[in-house]
């Protein structure tokens, strides 16, 4: 396999696993981040987010993979620059495309480059304004390729190692080439297509999954209101190898860096067209519904939430990762708040950030102290800490033992037997 230089711009989530997965593909990577604290923490050989197996691969491949503030040390030798900035939401509701733009303005004076890759999620469209700008700054002679990341978090270097495919978007045959070679070692299938087709299947592919989990989320619903038990239902449901298994789990609401932003954004991109897309507008509208779903089971045990306290048990928007991006936590911790209830937390990673709601709510290192002396308990992550709990233990800290399960992770039967007024989402 022939080592490229690479230079990556963004070492956020998808910078930092798509540098240091190329780095252990064999090429010579150099991260840019315009962050000097993040670069700092980088090159003191630390990992500035939690990513299994990330941190170890970094240190594995030092020798390929360096860390940078300056522009001119990332392009040096850079055959292919990765574009793997965030793309927030901005005020109109469209991505803010603002540092991708500001990378690929950049790249000016990078003569020996060949290709540039977008990395990150953008609307349909991006590729072909990309084009226009690196034409307009001389670089007609490098390729545009969109390479969009499937990847979730906790797992994103399994993810990128030995993905389900490879898509590439490209506007030239020669730079999609180069890109597709750069994965040599990885067997996946690719499937290459036009730059604005594999825009969309990053959108599509989230899309779908987000809605997969609103459709189990509703069917959970229907299943409270009629007897039967989503587990079940669901498990017979997926075996359809048509439907498939996956993606297929009901519980608090789907949060996340991806699935609210890139649903939002695929909505935005639609009216943008004159187009109402009806089907999407309903998962995400199921979904805004689910993370509320919680307060109102609570409030069919305790009555009137406020003066009570409330312990959640988890935070991060799943486990494995210390993410609070769009938690279902935070929409949680806000109602009960907002109905007058005292909120305690624990959570073994999460981040969340400063200010409402989590400024008032108050955080303990053990799922013991957050019980202690609590009405209630909401499982909000499936961290495996609290499949493990002794909740026979966890009965007596308890003031008085309502359980909302949000993510079905406990045995109904096993939690009744030990006192606690259990429910949890589809379960009879
Ligand atoms: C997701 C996609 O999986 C990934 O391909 C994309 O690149 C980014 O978005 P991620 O956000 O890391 O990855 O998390 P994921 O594991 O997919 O879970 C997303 C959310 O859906 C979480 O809140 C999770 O709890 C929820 N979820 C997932 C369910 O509620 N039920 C399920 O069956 C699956």
């Amino acid at each position: 396999m022939a080592e490229r230089g690479i230079a990556v711009f963004g070492a956020g989530y998808i910078g930092l696993v798509t540098g240091a997965c190329l780095a252990e593909l064999g090429h010579r990577v150099v991260v840019r981040d315009i962050n000097p604290e993040r670069v700092r923490i980088l090159r003191a050989g630390d990992v500035p987010i939690h990513e299994p197996g990330l941190g170890e691969m970094i240190a594995r491949n030092k020798e390929r993979l360096t860390f940078t503030e300056d522009l001119d040390q990332a392009l040096a030798g850079a055959e292919v620059a990765y574009v793997c900035v965030d793309t927030p939401p901005s005020a109109s509701g469209d991505a803010d495309l603002s540092r991708v733009w500001s990378v690929i303005r950049s790249l000016t004076n990078a003569q020996g480059l060949r290709a540039v890759v977008m990395k990150s999620t953008v609307p349909v469209g991006t590729g072909a304004r990309a084009r226009v700008l690196l034409d307009e700054h001389g670089l007609s002679h490098v390729g545009y390729v969109s390479n969009p990341e499937f990847t979730a978090e906790g797992r994103a270097v399994t993810d990128f190692m030995s993905p389900d495919r490879i898509v590439i978007g490209q506007d030239d045959a020669t730079a999609g080439a180069l890109v597709v070679a750069l994965h040599t070692g990885i067997d996946a299938p690719v499937a290459t297509m036009d730059v604005k087709s594999a825009e969309m299947v990053k959108l599509a592919s989230n899309a779908l999954l987000a809605t997969k989990i609103s459709f189990a989320n509703e069917i959970a619903t229907l299943c409270e209101n009629t007897g039967a038990d989503v587990g079940e239902v669901l498990g017979a449901v997926g075996m359809d190898h048509r439907l498939g298994a996956h993606f297929l789990r009901p519980g608090i609401g789907w949060g996340g860096s991806c699935f609210p932003k890139d649903s939002e954004a695929l909505r935005q991109m639609a009216s943008n067209t004159g187009f109402h897309p009806q089907l999407l507008t309903a998962v995400i509208n199921v979904n805004n519904i689910q993370k509320r779903r919680a307060v109102q089971h609570l409030k069919d045990e305790l009555g009137d939430l406020a003066g009570k306290d409330i312990a959640l048990l988890g935070m991060a928007f799943k486990p494995g990762t210390d993410d609070m991006r769009e938690a279902p936590s935070t929409v949680l911790a806000g109602r009960l708040l907002a109905e007058g209830a005292q909120v305690r937390c624990w959570d073994p990673l999460a981040r969340p950030a400063a200010g409402e709601p989590w400024d008032s709510v108050t955080r303990f290192a053990t799922p013991q102290q957050a019980l202690d002396g609590v009405d209630a308990v909401v499982i909000v992550t499936e961290w495996p800490e609290l499949a493990r709990l002794d909740w026979t233990e966890a009965h007596t800290l308890m003031r008085t033992p309502v359980m909302f399960d949000g993510r079905n992770l406990l045995d109904p039967a096993r939690l009744r037997e030990i006192g606690f007024r259990y429910t949890s989402v589809g379960r009879p």
